[in-house]
């Protein structure tokens, strides 16, 4: 690993909780710098999932957060002004592949199309990275692995990856943590105690079961650290649900009627 990345390196250890054999056949994937999908809800670990894994391959990781402003120059590179002329600066994705980091694209699906087709020649036995500004190709470090993260519950015909651009990576599929594991890392995460992490963890299984019928997604294992976290702040339980579970995630009347009345079952 080169200076330049020193600043990326994550040098304490994420707290992640597994879930299957990820963490495994992550490592086994990383061994052959296989570029990998994370599909999953909103909020059930994939940041920090990327997060433990650079710090366990202690790895640099660049992470980037995708948005629809977002164009290909901010990912690779431009020319700046500056007093003595012109300068090239490298983008988050350039940076990552020349001195040989992970670079994570966070909700790639948030990136227009024309946006993600500039990672195709890295993800591909290529490895190589065309700066056409700059007249540059950049050969891909060895270390270099680009992952991304996908929401499949997003996907409609506006916001969804190429085929050509989902063929390029090996995937893993997360979800909500069964009940005992969610409930450790609520209590690990929010500060609260065992039982209080266990009832936050069945008010958000009941929302799940909504899902679909009236209700777009279910409460997400952040959502729950937040509740936990103002619990542990001394906000009462049914004002902390209410703020940090139920409105956020509807504004229907009746699906708010719904969920609180989840919620006073527990609290
Ligand atoms: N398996 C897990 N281990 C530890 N913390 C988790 C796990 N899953 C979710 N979390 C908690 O939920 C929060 C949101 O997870 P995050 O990785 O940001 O979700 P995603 O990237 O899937 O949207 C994390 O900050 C962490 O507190
Ligand atoms: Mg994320």
């Amino acid at each position: 690993m080169q200076d330049e990345l020193r600043d990326h390196l994550i040098t304490e250890e994420p707290y992640y909780q597994s879930t299957a054999d990820e963490v495994e056949l992550y490592e086994a994937a990383y061994s052959v710098r296989m570029p990998m999908m994370l599909k999953g809800p909103t909020g059930c670990g994939k940041t920090r999932f990327v997060e433990h894994m650079a710090w366990k391959l202690r790895k640099p990781l660049i992470t980037v957060s995708c948005n629809e402003d977002m164009t290909a120059s901010d990912l690779v590179g431009r020319y700046l002004l500056d007093a003595n002329g012109t300068r090239w600066q490298d983008g988050p994705l350039t940076q990552a592949a020349r001195h040989g980091a992970i670079c994570y694209l966070d909700e790639i699906v948030e990136a227009r199309q024309d946006t993600t087709v500039v990672i195709h020649p890295l993800t591909d036995n290529r490895r190589m990275l065309p700066l056409e500004k700059k007249g540059e190709m950049v050969e891909a470090h060895p270390d270099f692995q680009v992952v991304i993260s996908y929401n499949p519950g997003y996907q409609s015909l506006m916001k969804d990856l190429k085929e050509s651009t989902k063929q390029r990576f090996g995937a893993l599929d997360f979800n909500y943590p069964d009940h005992a594991t969610e409930t450790r890392i609520v209590v690990h995460e929010g500060g609260v105690n065992e039982d209080m992490a266990s009832k936050l963890v069945s008010v958000a299984e009941r929302a799940r079961n909504l899902k679909g019928h009236g209700l777009d997604e279910g409460i997400s294992t952040r959502m729950l650290v937040y509740a936990a976290s103002l619990i542990a702040k001394g906000v009462a339980p049914l004002a902390a649900c209410r703020m940090a579970l139920v409105r956020p995630i509807t504004d229907d009347p009746d699906m708010r009627d719904a969920l609180d009345s989840a919620v006073t079952t527990f609290f």
